[in-house]
């Protein structure tokens, strides 16, 4: 059970169906439980690309994506999300109350687990002000809260299942920065047993992050912690720099 989370990547490189030139080129890391593996890079670099191949939205041509020493594509996408959650850069809500966009995938939670769940996520405050709180009613695309609050109920959603993996893409991008630390420290708390892999704009979101992945093109160009990039890596400095 200890081994539980490992994420690992070998040599992967990924085309999109019909697409003429891969989007990703020989990507190789590790992940294991306790980490926090961030992902940098320029928009279009392939983040969202390579998040997007662990929980199989995608099968790749070449190469391995591996959950705890097994290829994912031996295994259903079911039994990849009891293990793996993923909040899209996109949060999605449906029409329904809060709740129900909270259980989404995890039926059995207690309501406690829900509150839980919203106060690491700094979602608490808002869906207590709200006269129905948990029964309140979402529209159709979340069209009817922030672009904040979307993100935060989406990663309500994702605690709420206890996943040994948690995909973060730009989840954090619409808080304000105060809210963002909380958010992060709160959260950090939680998974401290878990896998984390983070996609992120702002460069305080990864500077304690274990290992940083340096993303260009679709390539890993550099890797490190944020002293040794800094150190290191033209194209991080260039980052932290913008
Ligand atoms: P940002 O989220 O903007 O920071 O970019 P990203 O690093 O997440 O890039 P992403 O992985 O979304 O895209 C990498 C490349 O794949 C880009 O050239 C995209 O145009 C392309 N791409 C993304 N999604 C699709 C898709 O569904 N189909 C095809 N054919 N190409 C895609
Ligand atoms: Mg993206």
């Amino acid at each position: 059970a200890a081994l539980e989370g490992v994420v690992e990547y070998r040599n992967v490189t990924f085309a999109y169906p019909g697409a003429e030139s891969p989007v990703l080129s020989n990507i190789s890391f590790t992940a294991r439980p306790g980490e926090t593996v961030a992902i940098i890079g320029s928009t279009g670099a392939g983040k969202t690309s390579l998040l997007s191949l662990l929980p199989r939205l995608y099968d790749i041509a070449e190469g391995e994506v591996l959950l705890d020493g097994v290829p994912v594509s031996d295994l259903d996408r079911a039994e990849i999300t009891k293990r793996v959650a993923m909040v899209p850069q996109r949060p999605y809500l449906f029409s329904g109350t809060i709740e129900h966009n909270l259980r989404f995938g995890k039926t059995e939670a207690t309501d406690q687990e829900l509150w839980d769940a919203l106060q690491i996520a700094q979602g608490e405050d808002f869906v207590r002000a709200k006269k129905n709180g948990l029964n309140a009613r979402i529209a159709q695309g979340g069209t009817n809260v922030s672009g904040g609050q979307r993100q935060r109920l989406c990663i309500a959603r994702a605690l709420v299942t206890r996943p040994k993996v948690y995909l973060f893409d730009d989840s954090f991008s619409a808080l304000d920065v105060a809210t963002d630390a909380r958010l992060r420290a709160a959260l950090k708390r939680t998974t401290a047993d878990a896998t984390v892999i983070i996609v992120a704009q702002r460069i305080t979101t990864i500077t304690d992050a274990d290992q940083i992945l340096v993303l260009d093109n679709g390539r890993i160009v550099d890797r490190g912690t944020h002293e040794e990039l800094l150190e290191t890596s033209p194209t991080y400095q260039e980052i932290v720099e913008s």
